[in-house]
């Protein structure tokens, strides 16, 4: 059984066909990227895939669970995350704070939250400027970038849709 499969995605918007029977399988500990030029259909398979609209048509089916359709939030909370590339982070506030807000959908008290939002911001070698607004924070990343990447990262416990943008945070 594959740990992330995707079957035959079919998105129209009106009369155009933006997917068009998109299939891939995921391994547990695979990343699979999927490239392509700009408007062939990346975002819009991510965004069916994080429930930010339903397929017209075809399955995400992620640990043996059919997950299309549903609401962004149960597809979250089940374990498949995404990022996106024009990022909204709450500027005013440290990137451990942005960190610890988003980790109570994982855990319930604030000290679980700092401790995961620690280890997170640690992974992500973003230690150094946890302290700092997170506006400042992702300044630091944009300038650090040199190539786009949309991958699907697989690990035990959960499904990363990562799109990372380098050079131009606002290509599409
Ligand atoms: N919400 C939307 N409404 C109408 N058309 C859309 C919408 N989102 C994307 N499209 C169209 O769908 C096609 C695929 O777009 P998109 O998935 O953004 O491509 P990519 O991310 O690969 O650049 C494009 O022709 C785009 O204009
Ligand atoms: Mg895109």
């Amino acid at each position: 059984m594959a740990y992330f499969k995707v079957e035959k995605l079919v998105k129209y918007f009106g009369g155009l066909a933006a997917v068009n029977g998109v299939s891939f399988e995921v391994r547990k500990g695979e990343i699979f990227g999927i490239i392509g030029p700009n408007g062939c259909g990346k975002t819009t398979t991510f965004n069916m895939i994080s429930g930010v609209f339903p397929p017209t048509s075809g399955r995400v089916i992620y640990q043996g669970q059919e997950i299309q359709g549903m609401k962004p939030h149960r597809i979250s909370h089940l374990g498949v995350g995404r990022t996106f590339q024009v990022v909204k982070p709450l500027g005013r506030m440290s990137v451990l704070d942005n960190v610890t807000a988003a980790a109570f959908s994982r855990v319930s008290s604030m000290r679980e939250a700092r401790v995961l939002a620690l280890e997170k911001i640690d992974f992500c070698g973003l230690t150094p400027v946890k302290d700092v607004l997170a506006k400042a924070g992702v300044n630091v990343q944009m300038i650090s970038t040199s190539e786009i990447k949309i991958s699907v990262v697989v690990d035990a416990n959960y499904v990363e849709l990562a799109q990372r943008v380098l050079h131009d945070a606002f290509i599409g």
